[in-house]
């Protein structure tokens, strides 16, 4: 089936983490002009899509170094990405700081690593669109960011993460308002618990947390990085052009909504 997402110029953050590298692997199948964003060196990635390329044809791929808890960075590497791609179609914000967290009582998180998970989760995604918003309006772009079920379910242990997840639930229903005069859809991904080794790495209780997650599913089988793409594809490409200011559940059926 044909998404019309060939030669569409499309940015990843995070481009370099478990989901991030899928997504792109995603985007360069249907022939996407794609554009990684990450803090950390995206060899692994390259070298992710080059293995795939080999098997399904060539991949358009350029990297940008950004680190979102800078607004600097943000700037200077948005302006890069703008000069070289004027025109942008899809913005994914995938990124966040969420990966090295540790479960911890509410009393206890640490104010400088609340403030850290603010600036990457929350400001970070909202600086992407706000520099890269001249180019998405020409191209009456895609804005497709990540929130979480932990935001939905409110999760305990992690409430710094939860709520900055939570404000990109809002943030994605108040853009889509404030940017449909331009065209610009903006939609959110809700994942459940997906195994990668940054829901791994959360702490001792953490395996225990994802079995007890696939227990809770309507279909008790892991959540993937690899399950997310479609989605994402979809919500990237024409076929959902009606759809804006929408939260997109895809977890296996554990939160109804
Ligand atoms: N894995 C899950 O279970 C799960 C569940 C719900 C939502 N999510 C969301 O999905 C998205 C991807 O998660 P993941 O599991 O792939 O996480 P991950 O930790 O594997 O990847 C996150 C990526 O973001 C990058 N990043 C972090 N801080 C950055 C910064 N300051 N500047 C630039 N890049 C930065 C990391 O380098 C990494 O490549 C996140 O938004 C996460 O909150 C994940």
């Amino acid at each position: 089936m044909d998404t019309g997402l060939a030669n569409k110029t499309v940015v990843v953050t995070g481009a370099g983490g478990g989901i991030g590298r899928e997504l792109c692997a995603g985007f360069a199948r249907v022939g996407a002009r794609l554009i990684g964003v990450d803090k950390i060196d995206l060899e692994e990635t390259g070298q992710y899509l080059r293995m795939l390329a080999a098997k399904s044809g060539d991949f358009d791929w350029t990297t940008v170094t950004i680190d979102l808890a800078s607004p600097a960075s943000i700037q200077a590497g948005c302006q890069r990405i703008r000069e070289a791609f004027p025109t942008i179609d899809v913005l994914v914000n995938n990124a966040a700081l969420y990966g090295g967290l540790a479960f911890t009582p509410m009393e206890a998180i640490d104010i400088e690593e609340w403030d850290r998970v603010f600036h990457v989760n929350v400001r970070g995604s909202y600086l992407m669109i706000r520099e890269l918003l001249p180019a998405l309006k020409r191209a009456k772009g895609k804005v497709i960011n990540f929130a979480s079920g932990s935001a939905l379910r409110g999760s305990p242990f992690l409430l710094h993460y939860v709520t900055s997840k939570g404000a990109i639930i809002g943030m994605t229903r108040a853009l889509a308002t404030e940017l449909g005069q331009y065209g610009i859809r903006v939609n959110a991904i809700v994942p459940g618990l997906i195994d990668t080794a940054s829901s791994r790495g959360l702490g001792e209780a953490s395996s225990k947390v994802l079995k007890a997650t696939v227990e809770a599913q309507a279909i008790k089988e892991p959540l993937m990085a690899t399950d997310v793409v479609g989605t994402v594809l979809y919500l990237a490409s024409a076929w959902s052009d009606a759809v804006t200011g929408q939260l997109f559940l895809v977890d296996r059926g554990l939160i109804m909504h």
